[in-house]
């Protein structure tokens, strides 16, 4: 049997901040009879939509489709253009005028069938459809499996900024399938990999030099690895959000690599991929932290030095001006009283906590000294 076809180990993972709002994240590969039983229990007595992209859609819409389809299940596929770009207003609109077209009632399923933009846009029209709907998430690409799948933060991006305008709405169910990620090229493994990266760098070290083990040009070579990294940071993120649903608190510390993260995004137009800009992010962040003598210039090297073995290096962060990169970080939620704020890495596996705080004010100083000091 080749390895494509192994069926890894099944997991699961219990969330929910509130004991009646418990639900499953299961994580494994080939999971079409678990999905199965997840759709009927959840969808019973229900009408099913599937929401995803054009891209998804081609590719496993269909499969999902005659499968839900074969089980008697009453089912339709809606789907919009895939992107970024799409994550919008507009595709809301269109998504719940054609819903309302179709004559989707208050017992209509959605099931989110795709990556982190189709989780962001279809839970957010679940959040707001008939003022709220139950939904399933179905994450399609690693990033949306090890991240933006978990803890129910929903939402489209407007001309302000990313996710500017949103919902907390927790799905009914998580199915992370592994055999989605057959084929997808290493970029695409790489900007997921870097969510769970900053997972494990800010919350228990262990997952930090598991990465490495991973094969990024074919990840289910190495199924068993990719089941411990996508389960150790579903476990983390899942554990931090019920602690902290509506990031008051705990929940911020996810935002490491994200205050520059966001910067890069920003500048880039949005075509620098979100992963990528935590990565690189990441870098800057821990430079910050070493400076300010949080984080030892050991940790601070092991840091740069697995970074660069995923290809975050410091030349691509010379294409962004440092004058703009501080500029943009003037635009992020965290800012107070227009002064930057940042989560600081104390060491591979912890981040510095002051008076409780996670995220703390830093001098534009010492982030241009770490940003010269990076590209120079
Ligand atoms: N809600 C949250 O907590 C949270 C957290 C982190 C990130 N996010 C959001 O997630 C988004 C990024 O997610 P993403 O990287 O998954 O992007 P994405 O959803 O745009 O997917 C990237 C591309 O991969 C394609 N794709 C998806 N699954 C595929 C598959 N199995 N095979 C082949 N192609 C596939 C898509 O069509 C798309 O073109 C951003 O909008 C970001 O803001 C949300």
């Amino acid at each position: 049997m080749s390895h494509m076809n192994t069926r890894t180990h099944v997991k699961t993972i219990w969330a929910g901040a509130r004991k009646s709002e418990k639900y499953p994240l299961v994580i494994g590969s080939g999971l079409q009879k678990e999905l199965l039983a997840v759709v009927r229990r959840e969808g019973r007595e229900r009408r099913l939509a599937i929401i995803t992209d054009n891209h998804v859609g081609k590719i496993w819409g269909q499969d999902l489709l005659k499968s839900l389809r074969r089980s008697g299940l009453p089912v339709e596929l809606i789907h919009f253009p895939q992107g970024e770009g799409h994550k919008n207003q507009k595709t809301v609109t269109a998504l719940q005028h054609e819903l309302l077209k179709r004559r989707f009632g208050r017992d209509t399923l959605i099931i989110a069938l795709g990556g982190g933009v189709v989780g962001d846009v279809a839970g957010f029209v679940a959040a707001t459809y008939l003022r709220g709907v139950p939904y399933v998430n179905v994450p399609t690409t690693l990033l949306a499996m090890v991240d933006s799948s978990i803890g129910g933060k929903v939402g489209i991006d407007t001309p302000y900024g990313k996710n500017t305008v949103g919902a907390f709405w927790q799905p009914r169910a998580v199915v992370m399938d592994l055999r989605y990620l057959r084929g997808m090229p290493r970029r695409a493994i790489v900007n997921g990999l870097m969510e769970a990266v900053k997972t494990s760098l800010t919350s228990d070290g262990k997952g930090f030099p598991l990465a490495l083990k991973l094969d990024l040009d074919q990840p289910l070579r190495t199924a068993g690895v990719l089941l411990r990294i996508i389960h150790s940071s579903a476990r983390i993120k899942t554990g931090v959000t019920e602690r902290d649903v509506r990031e008051e608190n705990e929940r911020r510390l996810l935002n490491f690599g994200h205050t520059i993260g966001h910067a890069l995004e920003l500048l880039s137009g949005y075509r620098l991929p979100h992963g990528y800009a935590v990565g690189y992010g990441m870098l800057v962040e821990s430079k910050i932290s070493e400076l300010l003598g949080v984080l030892s210039p050991l940790e601070f090297r092991e840091v740069r030095n697995t970074l660069a073995k995923f290809g975050i290096s410091t030349a691509a962060l010379r294409r962004y001006p440092v004058n703009k990169i501080l500029e943009a970080t003037k635009r992020d939620k965290k800012t107070r009283a227009g002064v930057s704020h940042y989560v600081l890495l104390q060491s591979i596996g912890s981040v510095y906590k002051k008076a409780g705080q996670f995220a703390h004010p830093v001098p534009d100083a010492v982030v241009r000294k770490a940003l010269v000091s990076l590209v120079s």
